[in-house]
């Protein structure tokens, strides 16, 4: 909570889409900061530009105007080289579709950032052990992607985004395709990894309760940050405001699927 060291700056970030004539503004003038430790979370009515608030945080997508540091590094200038070995070194991503390889073991998936980077074998053995276990998938790693529930999928995915150590996690709707039960469980891995690594994450969601479990949440409406609310570490109490506070901008939490 102390540790106030900014991991994400983000300056008058301006997005347009399209050609001139049809050009259209996705995000308009949004600056946000972010410290280190911190679990945030985006919510917004859909096509608020979450999405694309959240590539452009995580080099994914480049802002039309503004600018954008990770780790005190400015990613709108940087060249796609250097880019390729940021996002290696820094930053890890789990989406909403798990994007496991099917062909492959839960364990060889996981381990294919440390393949690429040609590490040696007996630290992925290492670092695969502990982490199914933080992650509780421990006898999921000789089985292939079929043959777990979505929740053991979306931990697994988690663990492939944590083997690099990143500093930052960026998650788009990352229980987006599960039940409520496997959503609390694939939760309680990312406030887990926040706590134990100190990872910070960035977490896109639609849904109030999966937002429950951040530190901030930020609004966004029509492209702009609309709103803000922290939490007291009590999750039904922001679940709670979570609710006034998408009434308030004009919807249930239904109507932002
Ligand atoms: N590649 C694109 N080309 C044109 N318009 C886009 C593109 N990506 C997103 N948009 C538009 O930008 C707005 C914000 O999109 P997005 O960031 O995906 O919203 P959200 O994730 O909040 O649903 C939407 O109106 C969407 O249609
Ligand atoms: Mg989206």
């Amino acid at each position: 909570m102390l540790n106030l060291k900014k991991i994400i700056e983000a300056l008058n970030v301006t997005k347009e889409y399209g050609e001139t004539g049809g050009i259209f503004r996705a995000l308009k003038e949004v600056s946000l900061e972010i410290n280190e430790g911190e679990f945030v979370g985006i919510m917004g009515p859909s096509g608020s530009g979450k999405t694309t608030l959240l590539n452009i945080m995580s080099t994914i997508d480049k802002a039309t105007l503004g600018k954008v540091q990770i780790d005190g590094k400015e990613i709108t200038t940087i060249k796609e080289k250097e880019i390729a070995k940021f996002r290696r070194d820094v930053i890890g991503f789990v989406f909403q579709d798990f994007n496991l390889l099917d062909n492959m073991t839960i364990r060889d998936n996981i381990a294919l950032p440390l393949t690429l980077n040609n590490v040696n074998i007996d630290i992925i053995i290492k670092k695969i052990d502990e982490l199914s276990k933080v992650m509780g998938i421990s006898p999921q790693l000789d089985k292939y992607p079929y043959e777990l529930s979505g929740g053991q999928k979306q931990r697994a995915v988690i663990c492939r985004a944590l083997i690099n150590n990143p500093k930052v996690i960026f998650a788009d709707e990352p229980t987006g395709a599960l039940d409520s039960k496997l959503s609390s469980e694939v939760l309680d891995c990312f406030k887990r990894v926040n706590k134990e690594f100190e990872t910070t994450i960035i977490m896109v969601t639609h849904d109030a309760f999966a937002a429950s479990y951040c530190s901030r949440i930020m609004f966004l409406k029509d492209g702009k940050i609309n709103g803000r609310l922290d939490s007291n570490g009590n999750k039904k109490e922001l679940y709670k405001k979570i609710l006034n506070m998408l009434t308030v901008m004009g919807g249930t939490g239904d109507e932002l699927l």
